[in-house]
């Protein structure tokens, strides 16, 4: 993992097999399928990263032969929060190293012309002070639909949340840092730049449409 000086509160997760698989996911002769598969694994080998600083406590264990100390995360149960819909595709991979992790779901969608969010669904756990949040989302563009979500659940009283995109626009790292600086990012890559309709160059396309083949 690497961080840059010029943008503080970002770590790019540079393993090689999720530059690689991010090079297919951008391909855009890339099937639906197979996109799906990828944003899967990505987000699976970025949880790994997105978590290497988690707590743990000690726990008593009996191996076959004695009595022994292991260890266990520590802590209330860790929240994902994908923002719908693309976010939806980084939860499985996600769950697979943590399956314990509750779920919650924030809907908001980008409206075409001013490109601010709309909201329309919002559902996490009670007790949100007392958990990690990481809040789930292939594309950080604009950052407002970035933004919206982290406000959405702090009004609800969390005060841990974390970001993990695959693709980040820097016009994305800096609004999402300058509104929540507590706010850390991960993604896979910190791309050019946003074109005049939003998109992220070179990014990958509309990752929800890409994700659900309804583009
Ligand atoms: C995409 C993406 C992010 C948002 C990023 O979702 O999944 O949520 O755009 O753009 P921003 O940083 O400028 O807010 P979209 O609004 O296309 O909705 P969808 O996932 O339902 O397709
Ligand atoms: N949302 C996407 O899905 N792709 C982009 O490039 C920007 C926002």
């Amino acid at each position: 993992m690497t961080t840059t000086p010029d943008m503080p509160g970002l770590s790019l997760v540079r393993h090689p097999l999720v530059q690689h698989k991010l090079a297919i996911l951008r391909n855009r002769d890339t099937p639906t399928k197979i996109f799906k598969e990828l944003v899967d694994e990505i987000a699976m080998l970025m949880a790994y990263e997105a978590t290497a600083d988690l707590g743990l406590d000690p726990c008593d264990v009996e191996t076959p032969l004695e009595r022994t100390v292991g260890a266990k995360v520590s802590g209330k149960k860790l929240v994902l929060v994908p923002i719908l819909r693309a976010g939806l595709g980084m939860v499985d991979g996600f769950l697979r190293l943590i399956p314990s992790a509750r779920v919650g779901h924030v809907g908001l969608y980008r409206d075409h012309e001013t490109l601010e969010p709309v909201d329309y669904y919002f559902k996490i756990p009670a007790n949100a002070e007392e958990r990690q949040f990481f809040i789930l989302d292939p594309m950080l563009a604009t950052g407002g639909s970035a933004v919206a979500a982290v406000s959405r659940l702090k009004a609800s009283g969390a005060t841990r949340i974390r970001f993990l995109c695959l693709v980040a626009a820097p016009e994305g790292v800096r609004r999402l840092r300058a509104t929540h600086p507590d706010v850390e990012i991960f993604s896979a890559a910190l791309d050019r730049e946003l074109s005049a309709s939003g998109y992220i160059l070179p990014g990958l396309g509309d990752a929800g449409d890409r994700l659900f083949g309804t583009r």
